[in-house]
């Protein structure tokens, strides 16, 4: 989290849809849970009570006629609940918090993806965010037509629905996370084995040399 606070260690994970997120998740909560730790597992949109709410209005394909600006401002209200309801106590109490996308997400899907650029959405993720930045973050990179034929057959939401180019467009947005020198962002290859992306995940963790991780 923000220099200078408390001790806790945030790690989010982002990529397309179908880059094995979830799996790799479970995977490193598994591995800290057999060395005694308790992290905390949140995702975005959602993770509380009224963020929940708020990601079944979001990804329901009823919501077709759903306007970009106000998918932004749904995700970032989602983010804004999270922050000060759970992220920000758990964080001060020390924990590590995993969380399964977070403000990166809004600008790959809504500052890439639907066009609304990257200033508007960092603005009002900084309003949301409140100095939370995250230790880590793991970008799992899949080229979007391969993550889409890994959805086939699986139940659908209202943005994995989208066209290609959207999708495209997304992965692009990622790549420019990549790319971009900010040292927090790390990429894992989610075309490789599930065991193999979780010894690249530890690999990353391990690097962070963070007291609550020396046992990895
Ligand atoms: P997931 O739980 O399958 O990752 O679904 C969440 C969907 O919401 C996914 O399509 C990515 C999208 N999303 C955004 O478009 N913007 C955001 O800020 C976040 C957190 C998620």
């Amino acid at each position: 989290m923000n220099a200078g606070e408390a001790s806790g260690l945030l790690i989010t994970f982002e990529g397309p849809e179908g880059s094995g997120k979830t799996t790799l998740i479970e995977g490193i909560t598994r591995r800290l849970v057999a060395a005694g730790e308790e992290p905390l597992l949140i995702r975005e949109p959602g993770g509380t009570d009224i963020g929940e709410r708020i990601r079944e209005i979001l990804l329901d394909p009823a919501s077709e006629d759903m306007k970009p600006e106000t998918e932004l401002l749904l995700m970032v209200a989602s983010r804004a609940q999270l922050v000060r309801e759970k992220l920000r106590p758990a964080l001060e109490a020390g924990m590590i918090v995993l969380c399964d996308r977070f403000a990166d997400a809004s600008v790959a899907y809504q500052g890439f993806g639907r066009g609304l650029g990257e200033k508007a959405v960092k603005e009002l993720n900084a309003f949301a965010l409140d100095g939370i930045t995250p230790d880590l973050t793991l970008l799992c990179m899949l080229p979007p037509e391969v993550g889409q034929a890994r959805l086939e057959g699986r139940s659908t939401d209202r943005l994995d629905r989208e066209a290609m180019e959207f999708h495209q467009r997304v992965y692009e947005g990622y790549r420019t996370m990549a790319d971009g020198g900010e040292m927090r962002f790390k990429v894992i290859d989610a075309a490789a084995e599930p065991a193999q992306m979780l010894e690249e995940a530890i690999d990353q963790l391990k690097k962070l040399e963070h007291g609550l991780l020396n046992y990895l």
